[in-house]
């Protein structure tokens, strides 16, 4: 596989998507740096040298409505290599991976797509690695941590993305050969979410009640005070009381 290697970049995520529609399936960008990190929901991503910053290109032929799908499947597979270190890692929904409830790695997934079917999806993975979290802006800190911060030594970074890879290779053939209940009981196994009172902001709503589930395409289901099991495919979610 195609593998483009940056000291620094604006962001990887941004790059790969300039080149997906020649590239091949299985492209790998990384930066050591990102002058512009992207998050969710427009947010940025601190990206300073020491992190693990890569986006992934993957051309799976399912429909618009399944590509949430893998979104999960990536966090379950940061989640399984940061595991693999020793540590506690667990999904909260849709795909931030904490450790002792603090954000470890996050994900941005993009899509392409024609007439309701994925052209192209771009997986981008960052991961506070050997960064020092208290150097990141106040807001941000708070809610951080790092893999260096958790295993008091730094990590090889190289070996890291190494297994990172491996596991994603290994879920994406699990996702394309195998009902996607093998990877949604995998994910709800490391789920720090499931069972938690939520709160799911979208655009168009915000819903409160208990996080009671994933739903086959990959959305929440949240039973409200009033009983109703509403499902959300997207949005932020916050942790009531
Ligand atoms: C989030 O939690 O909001 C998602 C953060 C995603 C950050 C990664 S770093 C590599 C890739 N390139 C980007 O610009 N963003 C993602």
């Amino acid at each position: 596989n195609n593998i483009f290697y940056f000291a620094e970049l604006e962001s990887t995520n941004s790059f790969a998507k300039e080149m997906a529609k020649e590239a091949e399936e299985g492209t790998v960008v990384i930066a050591e740096s990102q002058k512009k990190g992207r998050g969710r929901l427009g947010r940025n991503w601190q990206s300073p040298k020491g992190g693990v910053n890569l986006s992934v290109i993957l051309k799976p032929n399912i429909p618009l409505d399944h590509a949430a799908r893998l979104t999960l499947m990536t966090g379950l597979a940061a989640a399984n290599t940061i595991r693999s270190l020793g540590l506690d890692a667990r999904i909260k929904w849709p795909n931030d991976v904490l450790i002792k409830d603090k954000k470890v790695c996050g994900i941005l997934t993009e899509v392409d797509a024609e007439m309701e079917q994925v052209d192209y999806i771009i997986i981008g993975i960052g991961i506070n690695a050997n960064v020092n979290v208290d150097d990141f802006p106040p807001g941000i800190r708070e809610n951080a941590t790092s893999l260096q911060k958790e295993l008091g030594t730094e990590v090889n970074r190289v070996e890291f993305v190494q297994k990172l890879l491996y596991e994603i290779e290994q879920q994406y053939i699990k996702f394309k050969t195998q009902e996607f209940s093998a990877i949604l009981s995998e994910w709800i196994n490391l789920s720090d979410t499931i069972g938690k009172n939520v709160t799911i902001m979208t655009p168009s709503k915000m819903v409160e009640g208990k996080a009671i589930g994933i739903t086959d395409t990959g959305a929440i289901s949240v039973r409200t005070k009033d009983g109703k099991r509403v499902n959300l495919i997207a949005g932020r979610c916050v942790y009531t009381r």
